[in-house]
């Protein structure tokens, strides 16, 4: 499992932590947004070091950017003793970890997530990896940094946007794993809270699930809830001027399979009215037509393992507690989103 490092001073605390760990190149990778307002941040306190910086966005979680990023080790003469850092959020850390899990068969890296997002979901579990013609995810490696240091400070810069997508990763470890934390979670004033306790509770909460299943054989599934249909409608509206963030998609996803819940694994209706309040009060409603919702449900079904016609859910039991491997068909699916829909 991966150091995690939590930390107020994260200039000094990498500062020290790198220079007992031993490299003989330091490396920084940032995307154009985190070079202006995460970079600074780092000051003087790193060592002698050479930086990277890629055009923000997910357009280029690519191989074109990989190549750039491997072409710039070679040039600057990195071994296999040659240190990276990644100081970005998910789009970062995934693509500069695969470059430095691959460039001669692997030199270390330490990942310093700085959206919410990659500090309490990408930060955890090892996966790396880049998008390709089209498929997200779809070559990578799963790989340990040598650490992760995670800081709320990195967070005053992201915008309220950026915040609220990772706050929804937040709100679903609550609803899977831990009642009292999604019960303390705040839907007014939302944007103000304790961003350092709710990171290390989050990423206590991904820690244990990966720990118990790190290859995604079982239990780990249950931190797909929401994503199924969450993730249907990211990728219907990709490209198009409704597009979704990711937790915002994620947030419609959890209201449609907290539906699902209620219908299959005995999820009681109360919760059920708590969990809408939550999310609509902080999320709002996502208006859509009602004849893209046979467009949604196909996307549903594609890259899942099926059973005849049916789709694995991972679906509450309760506030708190969540179930996996449940068959759901695709007329429940529609039932869902038409739920969503009259909400
Ligand atoms: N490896 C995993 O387990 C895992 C888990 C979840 C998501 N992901 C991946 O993570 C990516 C999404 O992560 P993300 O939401 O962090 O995306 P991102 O890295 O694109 O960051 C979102 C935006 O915020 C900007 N930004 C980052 N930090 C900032 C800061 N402190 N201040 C101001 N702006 C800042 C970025 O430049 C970008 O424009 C996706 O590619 C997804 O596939 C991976
Ligand atoms: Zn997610």
């Amino acid at each position: 499992m991966e150091t995690i490092i939590f930390s107020q001073k994260v200039a000094e605390d990498l500062g020290s932590y790198i220079k007992q760990l031993g490299y003989s190149r330091l490396g920084i990778i940032t995307d154009s947004n985190t070079k202006v307002h995460c970079y600074p941040k780092l000051g003087q306190s790193l060592p002698e070091h050479v930086h990277f910086s890629f055009e923000a966005g997910e357009s280029n979680k690519n191989l074109t950017t990989c190549t750039s990023i491997w072409q710039w080790m070679t040039d600057e003469g990195f071994d296999r003793k040659a240190l990276i850092i990644n100081l970005g959020g998910g789009v970062t850390g995934d693509m500069g970890g695969f470059c430095a899990a691959t460039y001669k068969r692997g030199i270390r890296f330490i990942n310093v997530p700085t959206t919410l997002l990659s500090q309490v979901d990408a930060s955890v579990g090892g996966k790396l990896g880049i998008d390709f013609n089209g498929f997200k995810n779809h070559i990578g490696v799963f790989t340990q940094p040598e650490a992760v240091f995670i800081s709320d400070l990195f967070l005053e810069t992201l915008s309220e946007v950026e915040l609220r997508s990772g706050y929804a990763e937040v709100i679903k470890h609550g609803l899977i794993k831990s009642k009292s934390y999604f019960d303390c979670l705040r839907t007014e004033g939302w944007q103000n809270q304790d961003w350092r306790g709710i990171t290390e509770r989050s990423v206590q909460i991904k820690k244990e699930v990966v720990e118990k299943d790190p290859k995604e054989s079982g239990l780990r599934k249950i931190l797909n809830f929401g994503h199924t249909i969450g993730h249907a409608f990211e990728s219907y509206y990709l490209n198009t001027e409704k597009h979704l963030l990711h937790g915002e998609a994620i947030a419609v996803g959890m209201l449609c399979e907290a539906y699902l819940s209620n219908q299959k694994s005995g999820l009681p209706a109360q919760e059920l009215a708590i969990i809408v309040e939550k999310i609509l009060g902080i999320f709002g409603k996502f208006e859509f037509p009602e004849d893209h919702i046979s467009g949604i449900c196909d996307l549903c079904s594609q890259d899942k393992k099926n059973e005849g016609d049916k789709i694995n859910f991972s679906l509450l039991r309760e506030l708190g507690n969540c179930d996996f491997n449940i068959p759901v068909n695709k007329e429940e699916i529609q039932q869902a989103i038409i739920y969503y829909k009259s909400l």
